[in-house]
């Protein structure tokens, strides 16, 4: 029998596990009745996995079983597939009812359901690049990046070509963290195309044309190119005319959906004038996880908490020991910013935010 303490807690439902909707339902599971929907088992550490390429055994600490931060919550691992009025529907066929409700799936990706199976697939990333001579990675924006240069210091002798079809890599940050990080890559010797796309459909027998004629050869080819809003099933549902025309959920200073009182929104999916990062996205679970406690109390809409926007600092890693940071106090590049993340990719510290032991 559930005790009048139970009996009394709000039901809210998290639809995501990622950065945003891990570190909320993790944050408000003894405060309500959590349910959250992931079509993973698992939390996986985004900005660390590009290191699980080159070390599979570093994913072991990066994905992290939903159940074992959530003891709390209840976890479906299925797609929601509706939401109603009172009720989110999924794939597998519940029906889980809400008086509150987080929409956090960010980007779509198509990752494995298990964490075992992630961790298979990291394997066979692995032995992908350690077979290879040749290594073509498209896409410059910090996930071909990172890959590039892990690969580069963990695997010097490989030939890394990366094609971006941007002007400067890393248009997310300023101009000077883009050559910083030109210059780091070429002088390991990875070879950076830059202005050109290239159509992966068209690759066969490890060779492709760029959009202007370049050839290209690689015994193998990542795909780092940015995936796209996992908003197009939200389109038929309640939330579907707080879509904007990107496909991002537009939301108020309080990360509510505009037009709902009782739906909010967080992470990479929201309209927030923003770089889309993943301490962002923590930042607007902790301002919802207060709203949400604060209108479960029946506080006035005038006492929720706003989310104040995050200034684009960034730090992107360049194998274990050097970084290119853009920080407040300028950008650096090398060892000194590398101290700040690249040896363990933040993940102890994330680990450590979900309550569990950094080790
Ligand atoms: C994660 O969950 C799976 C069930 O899908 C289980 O087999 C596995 O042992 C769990 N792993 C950890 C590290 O808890």
């Amino acid at each position: 029998m559930p005790n009048a303490d139970e009996r009394e807690k709000k039901k809210v439902v998290v639809i995501g596990g990622g950065v945003g909707g891990s570190i909320l339902a993790y944050t408000i599971q003894s405060s309500f009745e959590v349910v959250l929907i992931d079509q993973k088992e698992y939390f996986e550490i985004p900005w660390s996995c590009l290191r699980a390429v080159v070390e599979p055994s570093f994913a072991e600490r990066a994905l992290i079983n939903h159940s074992d931060y959530l003891p709390k919550a209840h976890i479906i691992a299925s797609a929601a597939t509706g939401i109603t009025g009172t009720q989110v529907l999924t794939a597998d066929g519940h029906a889980c009812p809400y008086d509150y409700l987080v929409i956090a799936t960010g980007h779509q990706d198509c990752a494995a359901k298990t964490r075992s199976e992630r961790l298979d697939h990291y394997k066979a990333e692995f032995e992908k690049v350690k077979s290879a001579s040749s290594i073509l990675i498209v896409g410059g924006g910090p996930t071909g990046v990172e890959l590039a240069a892990e690969i580069a210091v963990d695997f010097p002798e490989k030939k890394v070509k990366l094609v971006h079809r941007g002007t400067r890599l890393l248009e997310f940050v300023g101009p000077r963290a883009s050559e910083k990080a030109l210059e780091w890559l070429t002088s390991r010797k990875v070879e950076v195309i830059l202005d050109q796309a290239i159509n992966l459909n068209t690759f066969s027998d490890g060779v492709i044309q760029t959009s202007s004629g370049v050839i290209i050869e690689a015994d193998c080819h990542f795909d780092c190119t940015g995936k796209p809003m996992g908003s197009s099933w939200l389109e038929d549902t309640i939330i579907g005319k707080s879509l904007d025309l990107r496909g991002r959920v537009m939301v108020d200073e309080h990360m509510r959906v505009r037009g709902h009182q009782n739906i909010f929104a967080i992470g990479d999916i929201t309209d927030t004038a923003e770089v889309k990062l993943g301490y962002p996205a923590q930042r607007h679970a902790l301002v919802t996880a207060k709203n949400l406690k604060l209108l479960s109390m029946g506080a006035n809409e005038r006492k929720l908490a706003s989310h104040k926007l995050s200034q684009t600092y960034a730090i992107i890693s360049l194998g274990r020991r050097d970084a290119v940071a853009q920080l407040p106090m300028g950008t650096l590049c090398g060892s000194i910013p590398g101290r700040l993340k690249s040896r363990d990719l933040f993940v102890g510290k994330t680990r450590k935010q979900l309550g569990l032991k950094p080790k």
